[in-house]
């Protein structure tokens, strides 16, 4: 399973981003920008699902300092990633999944796009695991869909099924991703809504 979501994303890599703009529009990048403030004065970053790492010039701007450990399934989207960086960044990138997070603590955690990838069962697990490796006070800064109207169904029907066919994903439907990370223990600090409301950014406080 993992094998072919990899290789799925490594298919789509070099036009991923292109595609993603195509048909969401700006507010796929607005809102991931949106709340990065919030990691200025944070010194330890988890990135999960990163993608193409076309976001991590503006987290290196916004905190220089910052370190980040950078995971992804797909050897492509990292090899992208890598051509983002400066050589004085400092960051670490891992082609791997939840089972590749380093033994590390963190203050902030950013997953965007990525919870989707899941159904609820799943987050049930994954969302405390991650949340195993957070330090107190930590930020978790997710950005993901949002399900309230007959568009956004018809949307997310569409994408779900275009990503099953070209990468093997297995998860049909919107997980719950705001009430688990709520279960989870997370409190709600910041969020704001793009692309007439199927996109929210959230900043969550653990
Ligand atoms: C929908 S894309 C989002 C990419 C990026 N966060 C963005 O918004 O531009 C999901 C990303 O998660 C990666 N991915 C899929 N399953 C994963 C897993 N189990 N662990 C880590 N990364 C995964 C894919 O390779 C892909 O880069």
């Amino acid at each position: 399973m993992s094998v072919r979501v990899a290789r799925g994303f490594d298919r789509l890599a070099p036009f991923y981003d292109s595609l993603a703009r195509l048909i969401i529009g700006k507010g796929i990048k607005q809102s991931q920008l949106h709340f990065l403030n919030h990691l200025r004065d944070k010194t330890k970053l988890l990135v999960l699902g990163g993608g193409t790492g076309w976001i991590l010039p503006s987290l290196f701007e916004i905190n220089p300092k910052l370190e980040i450990d950078y995971v992804d399934i797909s050897p492509r989207m990292i090899v992208q990633a890598r051509r983002k960086v400066l050589p004085n960044n400092n960051i670490q990138f891992i082609v791997g999944t939840e089972k590749n997070i380093p033994q590390s603590d963190y203050d902030c955690v950013v997953t965007n796009f990525y919870l989707d990838l899941f159904d609820n069962d799943k987050l049930d697990t994954l969302i405390p695991q991650i949340r195993g490796r957070l330090l107190p006070e930590a930020y978790w800064l997710a950005t993901d869909f949002v399900s309230i109207s007959r568009w956004h169904k018809i949307m997310l029907w569409l994408m779900y099924y275009f990503f099953h066919v070209t990468t093997g994903l297995r998860n049909r439907r919107l997980p719950s991703w705001r009430i688990k990370l709520t279960e989870a223990g997370g409190t709600l600090i910041d969020k704001k809504n793009f692309s007439y409301d199927f996109i929210q950014t959230i900043v969550f406080k653990f």
